[in-house]
C-alpha cells in the first residue's frame, strides 16, 4: 500500500447513510483519503466509529447544500483538509414519490435542490480549484430512473435528468481542463430513501453491494457513464431506447399502465 499522503483525496457529499456510508467504509479500508460530508457528518454515530479507527484518513464535515451562500466556505474547507482532491463525489439525493393529490411546493423545491442544484452550487467553486490543480475526477451519482419519466416519480426523477444533461453538456469542456466527469447510474438499493416504495423492486441490492460495485467502476475508470445491476440496466435501457424511439403517443400509452389507484 501507498504511503498514506500519496493515497487518494475524495470528497464524499452524501456520506452519513445508505450507499454513501458504505463507499465511507469502502475508501477508507482501502487507504484512500475521505472528507465525509452531509447535514450532520459531525454529529454521526458511524461516522465518529470510523472516525476512531482511521483517524488522519477521515475529516466529518456539515454541509447543508440546501444553503447554496454556505457551499463556497464548505468547499474551501474540504479543499483544505488534506491540501487539495482527487476525487469529488456527489451522492446526495431525496426522493418522495407523490401523486397529484400529494403534491406540494417544498417537495419539488427540495428535491430540485438535493439531485441538481446542489451540485450546481459545488461544482462553481470547485471547477477553479480542479482546474488550477490541472487534473480532477467528478462523479455524480444520479440514476436509472431518470431515462424517462415514469408515473409518481417525476419530482425525484426530472432533477435527475437535468444532473445527466448537464454532466453530457460539460464533460468535453471539463476534459481540456484534465477533470474527467463521470456519471453513475444504478437501479434500487435497499436504503431509507427506497424504503418508500411499496411495490416490489427488481434487482434490488443492499448498499455495500452497491458501494462495491461503484468503488470497482470507479477503479477501472473506463466509462462516461457506470451503470447497475447489469440485468435492471439491460431492461431500463432496452426501455429507454423502446421509449424514446417509439412515437410519443405509443410511449405515453405503455407508462399509462402503470398508474394504480394508490401509491
Ligand atoms: N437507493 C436507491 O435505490 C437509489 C437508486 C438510484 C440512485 N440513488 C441515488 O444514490 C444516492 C444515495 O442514495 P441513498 O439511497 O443512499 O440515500 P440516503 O440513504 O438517504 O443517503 C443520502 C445522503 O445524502 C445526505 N443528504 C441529504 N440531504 C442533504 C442535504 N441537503 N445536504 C447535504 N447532505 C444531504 C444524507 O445525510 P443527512 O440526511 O444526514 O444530511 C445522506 O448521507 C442519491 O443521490 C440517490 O438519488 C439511490
Amino acid at each position: 500500500m501507498k504511503n498514506i499522503n500519496q493515497q487518494k483525496r475524495i470528497w464524499l457529499v452524501g456520506a452519513s447513510q445508505g450507499i454513501g456510508l458504505e463507499l465511507t467504509k469502502l475508501w477508507l479500508s482501502m487507504g484512500y483519503r475521505v472528507v465525509a460530508s452531509s447535514r450532520q457528518a459531525e454529529e454521526s454515530a458511524e461516522l465518529a466509529l470510523l472516525k476512531v479507527q482511521y483517524q488522519d484518513q477521515l475529516v466529518c464535515l456539515n454541509i447543508d447544500i440546501s444553503q447554496p451562500n454556505t457551499c463556497t466556505e464548505k468547499v474551501e474547507e474540504a479543499w483544505q483538509a488534506f491540501k487539495g482532491l482527487d476525487l469529488w463525489f456527489y451522492n446526495v439525493g431525496t426522493y418522495q414519490p407523490m401523486t397529484t393529490d400529494q403534491w406540494d411546493w417544498e417537495s419539488f423545491v427540495s428535491m430540485n435542490q438535493t439531485n441538481y442544484l446542489g451540485v450546481v452550487a459545488l461544482m462553481l467553486p470547485l471547477q477553479k480549484l480542479f482546474q488550477q490543480q490541472g487534473e480532477g475526477r467528478w462523479v455524480w451519482n444520479a440514476s436509472l430512473a431518470a431515462y424517462f419519466g415514469l408515473p409518481y416519480g417525476g419530482a425525484y426523477s426530472a432533477p435527475k435528468a437535468a444532473l445527466i444533461n448537464l454532466a453530457e453538456a460539460l464533460q468535453p469542456e471539463l476534459a481540456k481542463q484534465g477533470i474527467k466527469l463521470q456519471l453513475v447510474n444504478h437501479g434500487f438499493v435497499r436504503t431509507r430513501l427506497t424504503a418508500k416504495n411499496a411495490f416490489s423492486m427488481p434487482g434490488l441490492l443492499e448498499p455495500e453491494a452497491a458501494a462495491k460495485l461503484i468503488v470497482n467502476g470507479i477503479e477501472k475508470n473506463k466509462h462516461f457513464e457506470l451503470r447497475f445491476p447489469k440485468r435492471l440496466r439491460l431492461v431500463l435501457s432496452l426501455l429507454k431506447c423502446l421509449l424514446k424511439c417509439l412515437p410519443y403517443a405509443w410511449a405515453l400509452r405503455l407508462t399509462k399502465k402503470m398508474l394504480k389507484d394508490s401509491i
